[in-house]
C-alpha cells in the first residue's frame, strides 16, 4: 500500500485548527459571561448610587458611634444638637477624633439629614 506521507501532518493539522476553534468558541463562551459581569457590576454600582445612610452607618460609624447610636468611642448621634450644616462639616472634615471623608462629598448631605433627625 503507497501510503501518502503528507497524511499525519494533514491529520495533524486538522486536529490543531479543531483544538484552535474549539478554545476560542470557549474563549467567546467566556467573554460573554465576563461582559454579563460587568453589567450586573454596574448595576449594583447603581444600586449604591441610591445612598443609603442607614447601611453607610453600619459600615463606616457603628464601630464609635455605637449600634443605637448611642455613643462609643465618639459622642451619641441621637437627638444631637448639632445642625444639618454642622454635621456635613464633621462628615466631610472630621472633628478631634473623628476622621475626615467618612461619607463620601456627594452623599454628605443625604447622610447629614439622616443624622440630625435620629432620635
Ligand atoms: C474612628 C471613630 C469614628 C468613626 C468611624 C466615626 N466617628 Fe463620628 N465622631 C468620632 C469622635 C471621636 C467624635 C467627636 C469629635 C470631637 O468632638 O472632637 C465624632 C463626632 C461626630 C459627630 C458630631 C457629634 C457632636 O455632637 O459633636 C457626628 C455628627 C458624627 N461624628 C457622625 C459620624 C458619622 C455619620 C460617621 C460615619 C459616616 C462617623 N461619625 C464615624 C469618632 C468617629
Amino acid at each position: 500500500m503507497n501510503r501518502n506521507p503528507v497524511i499525519p501532518f494533514l491529520l495533524i493539522m486538522v486536529f490543531g485548527l479543531g483544538l484552535i476553534f474549539f478554545l476560542s468558541l470557549e474563549g467567546l463562551g467566556n467573554s460573554e459571561e465576563m461582559a454579563k459581569e460587568k453589567e450586573g457590576g454596574e448595576k449594583t454600582e447603581e444600586a449604591a448610587g441610591e445612598f443609603d445612610p442607614e447601611g453607610h452607618y453600619k459600615e463606616s460609624c457603628i464601630g464609635c458611634h455605637g449600634g443605637n447610636y448611642e455613643g462609643g468611642a465618639g459622642p451619641a448621634l441621637k437627638g444631637t444638637k448639632l445642625s444639618k450644616d454642622e454635621i456635613k462639616d464633621v462628615l466631610v472634615n472630621g472633628k478631634g477624633s473623628m476622621p475626615a471623608g467618612m461619607v463620601p462629598a456627594e452623599n454628605a448631605d443625604a447622610m447629614a439629614e439622616w443624622v440630625s433627625k435620629l432620635k
